[in-house]
């Protein structure tokens, strides 16, 4: 792992308030010293600063505060040691360095609520090393107590893991509480990640990285590790030897910051973080390498907590609730995911199973445990019947002519695109609904909140140049045209409001919104009981008739595979409706960022069909559109996976009275191409960037922003994040763990580099949509795109 940015994507940051202002400090806390828990008072530094000692708030309770050793120096004041974190303690908390017993912390209530306890040794004074070791000495300067040996879930430079010695992961970023994991070096010499028992009765505690450095001749064991001045971290053997467990070259620790945390999700890092200049953690290596395959075992929920799916992103886990589950406490994303609905069979329930039960096709996820049952031989047939008529089976996995039904809660899930398995979870009819109201975190708020502003203002933006290109182009053929509704468009039909009440049901079944209002699904009210989706528009300017009249005969004359089929449309009074064909795989947006990863080659066809489809607007159709809304909410996917493109020639149709703010997001990387910003000509090169911000998430499967939990809620933004790796030429990284797109790296390469075109400031650089299909398709050469951001730094 390279790349600074990319590695800042997994890197964990703590971010806690400082409570500092810089002071001159020798290191020595003389007895009688003390500190106040009170958000202002000064913490003890270590002679350089590098180091604080006292208290820090926590990130979302400032009214508790949490005692510890952080890097004073670096902008996240990033926490290395902690002793209260199950007890944060409140505002007039103290902690003083006493003679008998050294280092007392107290309540406002002067009770004590954790000591060194080293009565009835006399302790002299404390020292704070720029080490980031906390010493305490006695009156013959003998070391009673120090920090270094009382490590929380973080080591540094200088410290040392003896076999007593044991790092404990915290419960989550922000909460300091024991969590599930431990580091620890075992008698026999082995160095181990384990999984830690947290009912006190039940063991359950499993080493899913095991260093090979036991032996049975135990003088060649290993009994320590070591994390070295110079930033390397290895197990030290009683021979002399070293097993190292960092292995690239590091950069130096002169300049630089070390540290290795065992995380919350149980995965151990390795950080360095430049001491001037950039800020951020960067990784330098991480155990285990696969932490969703490495923790298995009948005992316990594997990495993520029970039903939940882990899925590797950059060496960290991501716990995701499969269809019809949703998580048991929604502030725990790694924990564990309830049914939504009952999933065994209720007394008096009657009706066959099949009208009450369904089989969803879970792609690329294995439960490997909790078989109750396994048939050989059997069919995909047998199997699905079987644990469909079978009111234990939660989950039935069929592979190579074998089926094991599997009871819930299901345990150790993990995704694995290798497995050539089928598998099935059994769930009620409507098990979908309560789906949602699962995503109700923070940062999820916060995304939409910045991701409707985005959106919002670039909606408003295009309607505005909309306009002016429309008034430009249509007035003659709008002053000309006298058609009367029924004559638009060749075969498009006009329906009255009332038809359509109807085929919906009374607009009933909600599809979704969008920026132009509300679509629901119907069925045509004719013999051939087509599928239609209906958008009702909301805002569209009122004296606009005959502007809609000719619109809906733009769109009405557009035919292309990669586009959705407008069929008809209604203008009754206020109402203004579009009935387009339906499609049955719902959005782009949802298939790339859900549970089920789509496949590559899904994705490069897709990727291909948009191309195709903006080609045809921009290019082919007899008016050109510019669709100045691209994103994978505005594409759809038929019943064969086909991209088509949706919302195209709306953007005409809106009003324009809405005030235009876009003042708050300049700057902001989104779809939104940065000439919406400049006072210059909107052409369909707007389009091409949207595309390029598309393209790279079809080939990343990641949004175009993106808050990171593991991260402290930092924003990433998807284009920089791919730049960065590929001038750090590491596109694997971008497609970690996709075994297709990895054995494709050919491609990936040149989509990229087609995406790195397609997002360049400056306007003349990127492709035509024409160009950008004829390079996606290897037909013409990608030459090797320059920094997208050339323009950036002047605005
Ligand atoms: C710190 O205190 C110890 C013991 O009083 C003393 O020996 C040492 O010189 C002091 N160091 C500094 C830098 O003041
Ligand atoms: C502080 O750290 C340095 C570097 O590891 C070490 O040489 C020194 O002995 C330490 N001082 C104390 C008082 O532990
Ligand atoms: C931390 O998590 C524990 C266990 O889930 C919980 O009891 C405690 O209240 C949490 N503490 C804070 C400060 O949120
Ligand atoms: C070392 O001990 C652990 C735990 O007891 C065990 O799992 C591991 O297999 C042992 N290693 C060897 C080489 O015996
Ligand atoms: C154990 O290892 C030491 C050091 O390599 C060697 O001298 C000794 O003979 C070994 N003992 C056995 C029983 O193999
Ligand atoms: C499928 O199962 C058969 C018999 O159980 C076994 O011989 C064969 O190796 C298996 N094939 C695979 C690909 O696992």
């Amino acid at each position: 792992m390279d790349s600074k940015l990319c590695n800042n994507l997994i890197s964990f940051l703590v971010l806690l308030i400082p409570l500092c202002a810089v002071s001159q400090n020798s290191g020595n806390i003389t007895v009688g010293a003390s500190l106040t828990a009170d958000g202002s008072s000064k913490p003890w530094l270590s002679p350089t600063g590098d180091f604080a000692f006292g208290f820090q708030q926590l990130p979302n309770n400032k009214d508790l505060f949490l005692l510890s050793i952080w890097f004073d120096q670096v902008p996240e004041k990033t926490v290395i040691w902690y002793t209260n974190g199950k007890n944060p303690v409140p505002r007039g908390s103290r902690i003083q360095l006493v003679a008998a017993g050294g280092l007392e912390l107290r309540d406002p209530h002067n009770q004590i609520i954790w000591s060194t306890n080293l009565s009835p040794d006399e302790t002299a004074y404390g020292y704070l090393n720029d080490t980031g070791n906390l010493v305490l000495f006695g009156s013959v300067s003998n070391r009673l107590w120090e920090s270094f040996k009382n490590p929380a879930d973080t080591i540094v430079p200088t410290q040392v893991i003896e076999t007593n010695g044991m790092l404990i992961s915290r419960k989550s970023v922000t909460n300091f509480s024991q969590g599930r994991f431990y580091a620890r070096i075992l008698d026999n010499g082995s160095f181990v990640l384990s999984t830690k028992s947290v009912a006190s009765n039940i063991y359950f505690d499993f080493d899913y990285y095991t260093s090979p450095t036991s032996d049975l001749n135990a003088s060649n064991s290993g009994y320590q590790v070591v994390f070295s001045e110079r930033g390397s971290l290895f197990v030290r053997k009683r021979n002399g030897e070293q097993f190292g467990l960092s292995s690239r070259s590091l950069p130096p620790a002169s300049e630089n910051y070390y540290r290795a945390t065992l995380n919350f999700d149980g995965v151990l890092i390795q950080y360095y973080h430049p001491k001037n200049g950039n800020p951020g953690w960067n990784v330098v290596g991480y155990w285990p390498d696969n932490i969703c395959n490495s923790i298995y075992g009948l005992f316990g929920s594997g990495a993520c907590g029970y039903n939940s799916v882990c899925q590797l992103k950059s060496g960290r886990p991501r716990c995701v609730c499969p269809r019809g589950f949703t998580l048991a406490d929604p502030n725990d994303p790694y924990g564990d995911c309830k049914p939504n609905t009952v999933m065994s069979c209720m007394e008096g329930e009657t009706g066959s199973l099949e009208d009450i039960f369904e089989l969803v096709e879970i792609q690329d996820t294995d439960w490997p445990f909790n078989d109750y049952s396994q048939i050989v031989p059997s069919t995909e047939a047998d199997c699905r019947s079987s644990c469909m008529n079978d009111c234990l089976c939660g989950a039935a996995i069929f592979r190579n002519h074998s089926c094991w039904k599997k009871r819930l809660p299901l345990s150790n899930g993990r995704t694995d695109a290798t497995l050539d398995i089928k598998v099935f979870l059994r769930l009620r009819k409507g098990h979908d609904v309560p789906f949602l109201n699962r995503k109700n975190t923070k940062n999820q708020k916060t995304l939409i909140i910045i991701g409707s502003v985005l959106l919002a203002s670039s909606v408003f933006l295009c309607i505005t140049v909309a306009f002016v290109v429309f008034f430009l182009k249509y007035k003659k053929k709008i002053t000309n045209s006298n058609t009367s509704l029924t004559s638009i468009g060749s075969n498009l039909r006009c329906f009255t409001y009332e038809e359509l009440e109807q085929a919906t049901s009374g607009f009933k079944k909600d599809l979704g919104r969008g920026a132009f209002g509300t679509v629901y699904k119907g069925v045509l009210p004719d013999s051939s009981e087509t599928i239609i989706a209906v958008k009702k528009l909301e805002r569209v300017a009122k004296d606009s008739e005959k502007e809609f009249r000719a619109e809906v005969n733009v769109i009405g004359h557009t035919h292309h595979k990669n586009l959705v089929r407008l069929l008809g449309y209604c203008h009754e009074g206020p109402n203004r409706l579009l009935v387009y064909e339906y499609m049955r795989n719902g959005t782009l947006a949802k298939f790339l960022f859900g549970e089920k990863k789509p496949r590559w080659v899904q994705r490069t066809q897709m990727a291909l069909g948009v191309a195709k489809g903006l080609t045809y607007l921009h290019e082919e159709c007899s008016n050109q559109i510019i669709h100045c809304d691209i994103k994978p909410q505005n594409i759809l996917l038929d019943e064969y996976y086909t991209a088509r493109i949706s919302d195209f020639g709306l953007s005409k149709l809106l009003m324009m009275e809405q005030s235009r703010t876009s003042t708050d997001i300049r700057g902001t990387k989104g779809y939104v191409a940065p000439e919406w910003f400049r006072n210059t000509q909107i052409t369909v090169k707007v389009d091409v960037y949207s595309f390029g911000v598309l393209l790279l998430e079809i080939v990343c499967c990641r949004k175009s922003l993106e808050y990171l939990k593991s991260s402290n809620d930092e924003l990433s933004v998807l284009t920089d994040w791919v730049w960065d790796c590929y001038t750090e030429r590491r596109l694997d990284i971008l497609v970690e763990n996709d075994y297709e797109a990895l054995d494709d790296l050919k491609m990936v390469e040149r989509f990229v580099k087609v995406g790195l075109w397609c997002i360049q400031d400056d306007i003349s650089l990127r492709p035509s949509m024409k160009k950008a299909s004829l390079m996606l398709e290897g037909i013409v050469d990608v030459k090797d795109p320059p920094c997208p951001y050339a323009f950036s730094t002047l605005s």
